[in-house]
């Protein structure tokens, strides 16, 4: 028969130790949420749906983040809410997606919510067990040093078939059971017959007497149920408070630079690198010490992405250089020069072979194909044609007080050093503007606008200057002797 597959993941559960106003499994890690990553763990098995089981307190955030289809970017699947209330256990919660279940599903894979490190390999595994054994479902399990917390394997008579016999809660085992460091990752293949079996189970085991509550891992005693060993704890970790949170994060940083590095990325400390999952990078990529790299950058083939660059939404291209530089928004073209201490806002656009100095800032402005912005420089709201040279210390004026405005500049175009340019400007091409200029006016092409107070030298004057200061500085002591000499013969 073929596999119709629904995943069904377990959401109820507040996140009291997170104290936090949202839902853990809505905290992000890598730019992604946590129940994303469960979500992504499961899309390449093709589920024809996912049920998600919420309670009433996260009902609303869960329904509008989500929302009513979940894709990776390869595949979609719809999504399914269905309420647990009240939260009676994880058998009752299973339960719970019976009614929303699409027609025809004939497995069902169970997952914890909240455990972001599990991926699609580690729950095909679950399928093998299962067939190999020819036990009607399979739950995986993982070896751990210190098993506190968790339900305990039990296995039948022969370990070789895998088959267990009980799972059993930490709150119920002996003193004896405690010592079994096999652990149930309350991850599950089963079979649709499992609501069924819950009902029975619900009947004839009933609730647990410590927890008072019906337990998932009681199907194991209802039907023959596989064990399916996974080889890292890790994988099957879930996440309870924010130190977890931030394990999680770690694990996963590292296998993405990880998996980087094997696609032909340099990373210079990698440790220090923090990024998203959806950054891409091309090969011969080089990242230096401490950058973060979010929300979809892209990065293209041979780029030197130098130490302490912050980039969120940035598209670079190839061959560029970059260093000190905080790019939010952007697009940069190929061998493109940026930094150190660079803040590109967003709408900027810089083309081929543009160069960006140090102590520069643009928002809204595109940068013709090898035009140069040295040093000190703000560049808002503009337009800039090619080869355009911006001297240092030149400031675009976009803002009058009320409104932005924006300020065209062609081809070949030189501002001067510490001008100042009035928007709404136009500059045309091969126009020169002289250093130190307040421009007011638009500049025809191929003229030299000059807008300042013109130099007037005066012969001797410093001189003359210098020697009033003399003569006054000998008066005031002067008088100061004579002021002395009364106020002592008063005494
Ligand atoms: C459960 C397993 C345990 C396993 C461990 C792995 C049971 C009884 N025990 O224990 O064997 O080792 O997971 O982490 O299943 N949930 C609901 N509704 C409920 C109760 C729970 O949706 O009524 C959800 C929770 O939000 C969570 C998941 O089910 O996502 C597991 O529940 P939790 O209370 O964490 O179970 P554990 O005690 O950890
Ligand atoms: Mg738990």
């Amino acid at each position: 028969m073929d596999v119709r597959l629904a995943v069904v993941i377990l959401a109820a559960g507040k996140s009291t130790r997170f104290r936090s106003t949202k839902s853990k499994l809505l905290h992000s890690i890598c730019g992604q949420t946590v129940i994303e990553w469960v979500m992504d763990a499961v899309l390449p098995l093709n589920p024809e749906q996912i049920v998600l089981v919420h309670g009433p307190h996260n009902a609303e955030e869960l329904r509008s983040k989500l929302g009513d289809t979940y894709s990776d970017g390869d595949s979609t699947v719809a999504l399914t809410y269905t309420l647990q209330n009240p939260p009676l256990g994880t058998a009752h919660a299973v339960l719970q997606a019976e009614p929303v279940l699409a027609e025809g599903i004939t497995d069902i894979i169970v997952l914890p919510g909240d455990a972001p490190m599990i991926d699609h390999e580690t729950l095909q595994m679950l399928f093998e067990a299962r067939n190999q054994s020819g036990a009607e479902h399979s739950v995986l399990t993982a070896l751990t040093e210190d098993p506190t917390g968790y339900g305990r394997i039990i296995h039948s008579g022969d370990p070789e078939d895998g088959i267990i016999e009980s799972i059993v809660e930490e709150a119920d085992a002996t003193e004896e059971q405690r010592y079994i460091n096999e652990v149930n990752s309350g991850m599950y293949l089963l079979s649709a017959r499992v609501f069924e079996q819950l009902r029975n189970a619900a009947d004839t085991i009933g609730k647990s007497r410590v927890k008072e509550e019906y337990y998932l891992p009681d199907i194991v005693r209802m039907a023959p149920t596989a064990a399916c060993l996974c080889d890292d704890f890790v994988s099957i970790s879930g996440i309870n408070d924010r130190e977890q949170l931030a394990w999680a994060e770690a694990e996963i940083l590292d296998a993405l630079r990880r998996s980087w590095m094997q696609a032909g990325v340099t990373f210079r400390l990698p440790e220090t690198t923090y990024m998203h999952a959806d950054v891409k990078l091309d090969e011969d990529v080089e990242i230096g010490p401490n950058c973060v790299l979010i929300n979809g950058t892209e990065v293209g083939r041979g780029t030197i992405i130098g130490t302490g660059c912050v980039l969120d939404n940035a598209n670079i291209g190839e061959h560029c250089r970059l260093l000190h530089v905080r790019a939010l928004d952007c697009d940069i073209d190929d061998s493109v020069s940026v930094g150190p201490y660079v803040n590109l806002r967003p709408g900027t656009h810089l083309h081929d072979n543009v160069k960006v100095g140090n102590f520069v800032e643009t928002k809204n402005a595109d940068i013709g194909a090898g035009s140069k912005l040295p040093h000190l420089q703000y560049v808002g709201d503009a337009e800039l044609g090619e080869r355009v040279n911006i001297g240092a210390g030149t400031i675009f004026c976009n803002y009058d007080g009320m409104n932005k405005h924006r300020i065209q500049v062609g081809n070949d175009v030189f501002i001067g050093s510490n001008s100042s340019l009035q928007a709404p400007l136009t500059i045309e091409d091969g126009a020169y503007v002289a250093m130190g200029s307040a421009i007011t006016k638009n500049v025809p092409a191929d003229a030299l606008a000059v807008g300042r107070a013109r130099q007037e030298n005066k012969a001797g004057y410093a001189r003359m200057l210098r020697e009033k200061a003399r003569r006054l500085k000998e008066q005031r002591a002067m008088e100061q002797v004579h002021e002395d000499e009364q106020a002592g013969g008063e005494e």
